[in-house]
């Protein structure tokens, strides 16, 4: 399958952000907070009554949505220091929103939203960039009808739509026959809100921040492993919240571009702190264990429900394995940095069961396995399968399109820190979505990323 044609902004920008071969990194980091636990906490802050405070919140664009969202439905929102201050309006308190609420990149931000205006009786509408307003929403819709919502989308499923909560939430007992956490998080959201208890059921556990979250603020919530390998989660609606304390983790899926960076860069050895470790979340660093990685964790500890630990890697010769699709909730954002991994483990990589991966900001799937071949590296993609075959340095010289992705676009700059000439990616924007600063921390580790003028590159692959 081809790639997307290259986004006009692309064409007309003369600038792309280059990755040259790095010095051995080196050095101890703190990555920014996680994104799933950052958007969780904006939203039953604002569910609460008082005062909850978000430490650690990241400040990546797809947050700061979700934050002016919450706003828009009457919370109220402060920073003081490192601290995010929520004032919450209760359970049933938001209120109608008074403009289209922009969901900007965030899938997670629209899903999530989608199932809490589910449950208010007003009519809201809902947008995002480019690549959201791609993704599907039915998946949301079908369980949020059910519970008495009504929505008017464009053909698809597709965003902008308008969503009438229902005048009196329904509670559900829903099976999704796909295993995401946004879909999960979006019906208990809407349940949180219906009397008595809801119930969903997912084919396979995927990751439970939501449930953590909700235990943290003293919701009734159980959760139970079925044989058939399918988890089933309970809770029981309309609580009292009052204001709680949240710490926010490190955001492992983003300490993985700086793993991978330091595994595939020779000499390194680095320190990544205070990275969330939910075991829903770990199999990147589980698989990359196997293909031979040298990843300490350190000073393991719980913090505010999560388990946490500081990283410490060491530059690894690494070597290919079967990565299996039962694995692939445990990782899904992971994929695009893996294939980088892979492009220097001798052998081949095959990960398999990945179709969840062509609905994400982009299609994954094709954007890597093109992007890599684009690079030099022995990749494809057959029907859900990423195939990479591995081992020495690849050639790199390559513009890669991202298409509005930040983890496709931080997986080439890492790439292009080992590979034998620089890698570009044409728009570095979209990598504050969930990772300001990335580019700084990189070259403070001894990456050498930077702007250069796109005539120094070759054309966009
Ligand atoms: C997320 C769930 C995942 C993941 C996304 C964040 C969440 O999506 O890809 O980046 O915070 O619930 P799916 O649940 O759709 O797989």
């Amino acid at each position: 399958m081809s790639a997307p044609k290259p986004a006009l902004s692309a064409v007309a920008n003369p600038v792309v952000t280059a990755s040259a071969g790095a010095k051995a990194l080196s050095g101890a980091l703190t990555v920014p907070g996680d994104k799933s636990i950052s958007h969780r906490a904006l939203i039953m802050g604002a569910l609460a009554v008082g005062e909850t405070t978000v430490s650690g919140l990241l400040l990546g664009e797809d947050v700061l949505r979700t934050g002016a969202c919450m706003q828009a439905l009457g919370a109220e929102i402060k920073p003081d220091g490192e601290l995010y201050r929520v004032w919450g309006r209760g359970i049933g308190g938001l209120t109608e929103p008074a403009d289209v609420l922009d969901m900007g990149n965030s899938g997670t931000g629209a899903r999530l939203i989608a199932g809490l205006l589910a449950a208010y009786p007003f009519t809201s509408i809902m947008t995002g960039d480019a690549s959201l307003r791609r993704r599907p929403m039915e998946r949301v819709i079908t369980p949020l009808s059910k519970i008495g919502a009504r929505f008017a989308s464009r053909a698809g499923g597709r965003l902008p739509m308008a969503i009438t909560g229902a005048p009196i939430a329904m509670p559900l007992d829903y099976a999704s026959p796909v295993a995401s956490a946004q879909v999960k998080s979006a019906v208990l959201l809407a349940g949180l809100h219906a009397p008595g208890a809801t119930t969903v059921t997912e084919p396979a556990a995927t990751r439970d921040h939501t449930e953590r979250m909700y235990r943290h603020f003293g919701v009734d919530v159980e959760s139970t492993r079925l044989a058939n390998g399918a988890n089933k989660v309970r809770i029981v609606g309309q609580p009292e919240l009052t204001g709680r304390k949240i710490v926010v983790p490190a955001d492992p899926s983003s300490a993985a571009f700086v793993v991978v960076a330091a595994l595939i860069v020779p000499g390194s050895k680095v320190t990544i702190r205070n990275v969330g470790l939910n075991p829903l979340r770990t199999g990147l660093f589980d698989t990359l264990r196997e293909m031979g990685a040298d990843i300490v964790y350190a000073n393991q500890r719980e913090e505010a429900g999560e388990p946490v630990a500081d990283l410490q890697v060491t530059a690894s010769k690494l070597k290919g394995v079967l990565v299996p699709a039962q694995r692939a909730p445990s990782m899904i954002d992971e994929y695009p940095i893996l294939s980088v991994a892979a492009a220097f483990a001798d052998g081949e990589t095959r990960m398999e069961g990945l179709a969840e991966l062509r609905v994400k900001e982009s299609d994954r799937l094709a954007l890597m396995a093109n992007g890599l071949s684009a690079c030099g590296v022995n990749a494809r993609a057959e029907g859900d399968t990423l195939i990479v075959r591995g081992g020495a340095a690849p050639k790199g010289h390559a513009t890669i399109a991202v298409h509005l992705d930040h983890r496709i676009g931080m997986s080439f700059l890492v790439l292009g820190m080992a590979s034998e000439k620089p890698i570009a990616i044409d728009d570095a924007s979209a990598i504050a979505t969930s990772f300001p600063g990335f580019v700084s921390l990189m070259n403070g580790l001894g990456a050498k990323i930077a702007d250069v003028a796109a005539s120094e590159m070759p054309a966009v692959a």
